[in-house]
């Protein structure tokens, strides 16, 4: 079965940071672990190219705007493969292929009724890149941007009729109680909904955008454009069998900021555009730093590369998910990653691999080949592999990361319990030894294998070292429950996988 899953794409004004990496490697987990229980998955990341911030920074530099997102492109590209970003297909709103589906999109809804011309004055803020009602505004500027000034904007344009869909929304959200995740963000727009809907305006007389297909002055407004790149990546008006089979969107994942963009606006498009909606959003919390969203233009941002150049990608992936509930924020600490970095996996997980696989080659010759198949652990393990698919079909990522964890707990306090060192001396208990050996090398193993998403390239040598294969990319967890350690091959020995890390420097 297939999984269509999407990212928000980024404005690329500036490098990424730690919060807009946040977004990426969680979806990332969420993408492999699909890939893990054998769904032939299609991961969608990529880049919003036409805000009227990024002509400005384009031109501030003395660029084409379109010089400048060519190297932005390298520059985040760059920063997701250092996260291990396993995106299937990478998109920029400025391609070919996009603008002609978003100008096919437009004349479908307006060929259907929706498109008309208007008028509209108002607050814009282009940090938001969305006009703002006076009570939006805090002290006249938007909460999210408060280092902006808000513009006052009044233009002929095409709106889009969005207050059309409010009945239909309310009823699909009824319908479809998962549609929006979490709940509560759920509830937020069904209230915003049930307060009635407005047109949106969706064009703009400036340069940079995609042309408007039935009027020659006007571009796209730039929402109206990112949205339909989610269509773009799936192959609309490229390739009809291949957008039947991706589309509609499994999941959608995006920040709470921009939840009522993709939960109302988006929809509403689908439905004037007579396509199926997506079947899920979730809407994520913020990083914050200082007690306020980690942004390009607060000033407060972290580069992901220096973090995952001190404590690994693996190791910075862990902490994003294990640290908070997905879709509550995350107050971003230095010393709170290096304190889990160093007691959950140096001295947890790295210490069990490092105890476990010496003791098997101390005590048994280095397999592991006692029939566990009894053991309550073994059932544990088996369980806990339902426990993880559950917990990624609702995005609970820090349960996906600690119920792993519980299985290394387990063993390591198998270990302590039953004291292989005593048992090793009294050749009577020689089978005893053996048979717990062989119970905590599989918690070991299983652990591994269910943390792969998170930390692949550790998890991948964990699980090499102990059968002697990588994990697949794909179906590695479709039998997983009943699957072993190999008996016969000795489980390789290899340096510390997380060496204990240092406090990072006040500049990072
Ligand atoms: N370009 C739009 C999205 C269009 S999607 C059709 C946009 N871009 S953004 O660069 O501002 O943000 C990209 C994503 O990163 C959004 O989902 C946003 O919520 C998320 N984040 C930006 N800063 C963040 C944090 N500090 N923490 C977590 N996520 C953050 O919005």
């Amino acid at each position: 079965m297939r999984f269509y899953l999407t990212t928000a794409i980024d404005y690329c004004n500036g490098k990424p940071h730690l919060g807009t990496a946040y977004e990426k490697v969680t979806a990332d987990v969420l993408a492999r672990a699909m890939r893990a229980r054998g769904r032939d998955v299609r991961f969608l990341m990529g880049n919003d190219e036409h805000a009227i911030k990024i002509e400005q920074a384009a031109r501030e530099r003395g660029l084409e705007p379109i010089v400048w997102c060519d190297q932005m492109e390298a520059l985040f590209r760059d920063t997701w493969d250092a996260l291990l970003c396993s995106y299937d297909v990478f998109i920029r709103t400025t391609e070919k292929r996009h603008h002609a589906a978003v100008q096919e999109f437009l004349t479908r809804i307006r060929d259907r009724g929706d498109i008309y011309l208007g008028s509209y004055e108002g607050w814009f803020c282009t940090g938001c890149e969305a006009f703002k009602k006076p009570e939006e505004l805090t002290d006249g500027k938007c909460p999210e941007h408060a280092t902006i000034d808000p513009k006052w904007l009044k233009e002929d344009n095409w709106f889009f009729r969005l207050s059309k869909y409010r009945d239909p929304l309310l009823a699909h959200f009824r319908e479809h109680p998962e549609f929006v995740q979490p709940d509560f963000r759920r509830n937020e727009l069904v209230a915003f909904l049930e307060r009635g809907l407005e047109d949106v305006s969706i064009s703009r007389r400036t340069t940079w955008g995609v042309p408007f297909p039935f009027d020659l002055e006007a571009k796209v407004y730039v929402w109206f454009d990112a949205l339909i790149n989610y269509a773009t990546g799936a192959g609309f008006a490229a390739d009809a069998a291949e957008f039947d089979r991706w589309w509609p969107a499994d999941l959608h994942i995006v920040g709470k900021d921009i939840t009522r963009f993709h939960g109302i606006q988006w929809p509403a498009m689908l439905l004037a555009a007579g396509l199926p909606l997506p079947k899920r959003i979730f809407g994520h919390g913020y990083v914050n730093s200082l007690g306020g969203r980690m942004s390009k233009s607060s000033g407060t941002k972290v580069d992901p590369k220096d973090i995952a150049a001190h404590v690994s990608a693996d190791t910075l992936r862990y902490y994003l998910c294990r640290e908070a509930a997905y879709g509550a924020d995350l107050e971003w600490s230095d010393e709170r990653l290096v304190a889990r970095a160093n007691a959950d996996l140096a001295n947890a997980l790295g210490n069990l691999l490092s105890r476990t696989t010496s003791m098997v080659h101390k005590y048994l010759g280095g397999c592991v080949a006692a029939d566990i198949s009894g053991s309550p652990l073994v059932a544990m393990a088996a369980a806990a592999v339902d426990r993880v698919e559950a917990a990624v079909d609702a995005c609970a990522l820090q349960d996906v990361a600690s119920i792993p964890m519980e299985l290394v707990a387990a063993a390591n306090a198998h270990i302590d319990a039953k004291a292989p060192w005593a048992l090793a001396k009294d050749p009577a208990r020689k089978d005893e030894l053996a048979y717990m050996l062989a119970e905590t090398a599989h918690l070991t193993y299983m652990a591994g294998a269910l943390l792969v998403p998170i930390m692949p390239a550790k998890m991948g040598e964990l699980v090499r070292r102990m059968t002697g294969v990588e994990p697949p990319k794909s179906g590695d967890w479709v039998t997983l429950r009943t699957r072993g350690l190999p008996k016969d091959r000795p489980l390789e020995l290899g340096p510390p996988l997380f060496p204990r890390v240092d406090a990072i420097a006040s500049e990072n």
